[in-house]
């Protein structure tokens, strides 16, 4: 109830809002294209969805036979204060009723990820018919609502198993299970999901799990570590790391060309996260420090899976910590990419730090020699949320275009982070969204090669960072509940009325209103 009295107030107070705006004519448009933005606007191919990931939705974590992910044991060790998603959005339970949500809000698509520990609780070898039965239900029930599904294979949450036994993405021989697991995905799942991406933003993982230790496996070693961690080595392992996932990647590739592509005819792509980068000021080398980012986040994967070996720069600046492709492997990695998928946030300022390659013992950020920051116009003092003035998804896809050919693109997370609580108004998400899809049209009129758009995220989930902290959703779900009502925010109202070609926001505000009358 109170929510729904909140859902009221915000709309007679936005509606009051908007009758004044519309009194003070000619107001200055900050962003070309975005306030008149239509779904029309964009190609009957495109698709436009939502996103979540299995461990930060599903819950039923240790039920019909699922074993830990390397996820469950980072946060079973109380790296978020207790906090885990042992029962999160409960999305396994739930997956008819979001399913239903999704279809009645027009969403063209969902891009959710199978949880390896769930399908194939040892990692490898026999496979739970209650995993498989699972993934096979919420595709069907997607497809039954004309909701196109789009998979990723592994979103931070490799079985438990495999790391105990070989230590994971440390060694090779995850190459072969992530191959055969990726072949039951195809194999179980291939005649009714098209869009498969193998690793989600797998710089990330690699950055967070192997440098810093924020995120799962928690590995670092001093004076690196953000958390501590009792095992690790930030100068080799992010390194040796991303080498075996660009092989595992690349085999699981070769595999779909090679047993399904002529029957199923899909996709396969890997996900990245990208910055969209500035200097930090207009003097050289803040300048050519923009590009080793783009080289270092972007080029550590894209390079070899374009051209077959890792960038120059890196090459140069990690020597021998930097792991080399055989020839054979270099041939299987290169072209091993249909699309490359993006999950973009926000601007950061770069600045150059090239006295960092002068130290003896070097991490990822001391190799690039740049330093990373969040100046007061990328992250307002005291706001929590993204500034929406200057979207930079364009920079970013227009480098992508510049340097790799113009690859065919997904766009797999961009929103609006604000704190998870009661609120359903937010509108700083709205317009974050508004700013954001109009700057993706402005890069496609220009040419770029973008087939599909997913925000993050559909629920407020358990997010990487902070567990239940914060959130993305366009639902917010309420954890006090044993229900765990899902209650749609403004957002979720916007992004519905634009997929369903009622363009402008005051339509989708009128509309709301009705409905708010109507349900009394
Ligand atoms: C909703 O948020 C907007 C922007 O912060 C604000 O202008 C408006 O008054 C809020 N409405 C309600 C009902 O809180
Ligand atoms: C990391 O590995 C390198 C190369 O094997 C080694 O020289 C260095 O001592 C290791 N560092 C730690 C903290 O173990
Ligand atoms: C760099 O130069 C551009 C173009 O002259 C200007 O718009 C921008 O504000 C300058 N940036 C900084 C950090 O000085
Ligand atoms: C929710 O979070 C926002 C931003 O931190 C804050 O302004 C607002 O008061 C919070 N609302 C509730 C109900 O906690
Ligand atoms: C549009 O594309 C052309 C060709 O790639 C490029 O030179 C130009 O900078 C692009 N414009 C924008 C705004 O990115």
């Amino acid at each position: 109830m109170l929510v729904v009295k909140q859902l009221e107030d915000l709309f007679k107070a936005t509606l009051l809002v908007l009758i004044i705006v519309a009194v003070v004519a000619d107001l200055p448009v900050v962003v070309s294209g975005v306030d008149d933005v239509r779904r029309t606007d964009f190609p009957d191919t495109f698709v436009f969805g939502a996103g979540s990931s299995a461990y930060q939705v599903e819950g039923a974590a240790f039920e019909d036979g699922r074993t830990p992910s390397i996820w469950d044991t980072f946060a079973h060790a109380g790296i978020y204060g207790g906090a885990n998603a042992d029962v999160s959005c409960d999305a396994y339970h739930k997956y008819k009723e979001d399913v239903k949500l999704m279809a009645d809000m027009g969403l063209e698509g969902y891009r959710f990820s199978i949880s390896w520990s769930r399908l194939i609780p040892n990692g490898r070898g026999l496979i739970n018919p209650r995993g498989l039965q699972y993934y096979n239900n919420l595709i069907d029930e997607l497809l039954n609502h004309g909701i196109q599904p789009h998979a990723t294979l592994c979103h931070s949450d490799i079985p438990q198993a495999l790391q105990d036994e070989y230590g994971g993405w440390m060694s090779r021989k995850i190459i072969d299970d992530f191959a055969a697991y990726a072949d039951v995905c195809f194999k179980e799942f291939g005649d009714r999901v098209l869009y498969w991406t193998t690793l989600n933003e797998v710089n990330v993982f690699t950055i967070g799990g192997y440098d810093n230790g924020l995120t799962p496996p928690n590995h670092c070693s001093p004076p690196f570590g953000i958390k501590s961690c009792s095992t690790g080595n930030s100068s080799t392992e992010p390194y040796i790391v991303a080498h075996n996932i660009l092989l595992a990647h690349s085999a699981a590739v070769r595999l779909y060309r090679g047993k399904y592509k002529s029957t199923q005819h899909g996709f396969v792509g890997l996900n990245l996260f990208a910055y969209r980068p500035l200097p930090y000021t207009n003097e050289t080398a803040d300048i050519i420090a923009v590009q080793r980012v783009y080289d270092f986040y972007v080029g550590w994967f894209a390079n070899p899976l374009i051209s077959g070996d890792y960038p120059d720069i890196m090459k140069k600046n990690v020597g021998s910590r930097l792991p080399k492709f055989t020839r054979e492997e270099s041939t299987q990695v290169k072209g091993a990419i249909d699309f490359i998928a993006l999950n973009h946030y926000q601007t950061v300022h770069v600045k150059d730090s090239s006295s960092s390659l002068d130290s003896k013992i070097r991490d990822y950020n001391d190799d690039g020699a740049f330093e990373i920051i969040y100046t007061d116009e990328d992250s307002p003092p005291g706001q929590i949320e993204y500034p929406v003035t200057q979207p930079g998804l364009g920079d970013i896809l227009e480098y992508l275009k510049q340097a790799y050919g113009n690859p065919p693109i997904y766009i797999h997370e961009n929103g609006q982070l604000t704190r998870r609580n009661a609120t359903l108004n937010d509108t700083s998400r709205v317009e974050y969204l508004q700013a954001y899809i109009g700057n993706l049209l402005d890069a496609m009129r220009n040419g770029s090669n973008v087939k599909g758009y997913f925000t993050w995220s559909f629920l407020d989930c358990f997010e990487l960072f902070d567990a239940y902290g914060s959130a993305f959703g366009l639902y917010y779900v309420d954890l006090d509940d044993k229900d765990l009502t899902r209650y749609p925010k403004f957002s979720a109202y916007w992004y519905s009325n634009f997929l369903k070609g009622k363009d402008s926001k005051h339509t989708a505000l009128v509309d709301i209103e009705d409905k708010l009358h109507s349900s009394q």
